[in-house]
């Protein structure tokens, strides 16, 4: 297995078949994800059935709730394309538009996602991706503590109304979106790493009594995060398996030309804990078990 970091945050693997990983070679790549956040394992070949048991590897998959882009047969594959057959879109052509964490409106949001390319455009269609325990750390000790405390409401419902070209939501998909708090500082549950826990205003609201102040201070803080010292960009090749660890890490999407080119990309969703707050890092408890 040979691992390359990124310059920022992540780094490339190669020499692998995920679909052959025997016990230690997947401990490998699990500790490399926890060391990287991020990994692109390239040159892949994945059936579907070989795609969900790597997944599966970590932890139980969550399944999205457009049940309409769940691919055919294996609802825990949700695709993302542009590609029409037989007059049904395959999947979702406008899917992870705008920063965010998978399925963080959800009570136990998505831990780790792993996308695999089996088509992608020869321009665009890029993916970004920003190290919110990086930003965080950047912020002055004064203002990390004043966030520690906030919280932030995370709405499937107002994301899917600022989608309009999607259909309405069933009954089902309603009753399984309430709305969930969130702490803003959010903990990884097994390395020493916090980072801001957000998203664009459509759908993620930080907690402040005044509405005005808490958008605009949001703001600020998106604004700090995806700054590009921040910042990885993935750009695709087909046959790229890219992982990575929602609780410290944001994402997007990036516009390619639909109308020219194909993109089918198969996602999972490995569900994640109830999420962390910060660390009290005046506690007795904390300053014991840290030093
Ligand atoms: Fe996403």
């Amino acid at each position: 297995m040979q691992i390359t970091p990124n310059e920022v945050v992540g780094a490339n693997v190669d020499g692998i078949d995920v679909a052959t990983l025997d016990d230690a070679g997947f401990a490998a790549l699990e500790r490399a994800l926890l060391q990287h956040q991020l990994l692109a394992v390239h040159d892949q070949c994945l059936t579907p059935e070989s795609f969900i048991a790597f997944v599966r590897q970590f932890g139980p998959i969550d399944l999205h709730v457009l049940d309409q882009y769940w691919m055919d047969g294996h609802p825990e594959v949700y695709v993302i394309s542009n590609i029409v057959e037989n007059g049904r879109p395959i999947g979702n052509a406008r899917e992870g538009f705008g920063w965010h964490s998978d399925l963080n409106y959800f009570s136990n949001p998505t831990a780790v996602t792993v996308l695999y390319a089996l088509e992608v455009p020869p321009e665009g269609g890029d993916t970004m991706f920003a190290d919110a325990a990086l930003a965080y750390s950047a912020l002055t000790a004064e203002h990390r503590e004043s966030l520690r405390k906030l919280t932030v409401r995370h709405s499937y419902q107002l994301l899917h109304a600022s989608r309009p070209w999607l259909k309405l939501m069933t009954p089902a998909q309603v009753a399984r979106t309430p709305d969930v708090f969130h702490p803003l500082v959010r903990r990884h549950p097994a390395i020493d790493r916090e980072g801001l826990y957000l998203g664009d205003w459509a759908s993620v609201r930080l907690q402040l009594p005044d509405e005005a102040e808490a958008r605009a201070a949001q703001e600020r803080l998106l604004a700090h995060m995806v700054q590009p010292e921040f910042r990885h960009v993935h750009r695709w090749r087909a046959g790229d398996l890219v992982l990575w660890d929602n609780r410290t890490l944001m994402h997007t999407a990036t516009e390619y030309d639909r109308e020219r080119y194909r993109r089918h990309i198969w996602r999972s969703s490995v569900r994640g804990e109830v999420p962390l707050g910060a660390f009290d890092r005046s506690s007795a408890i904390d300053v014991a078990g840290r030093a």
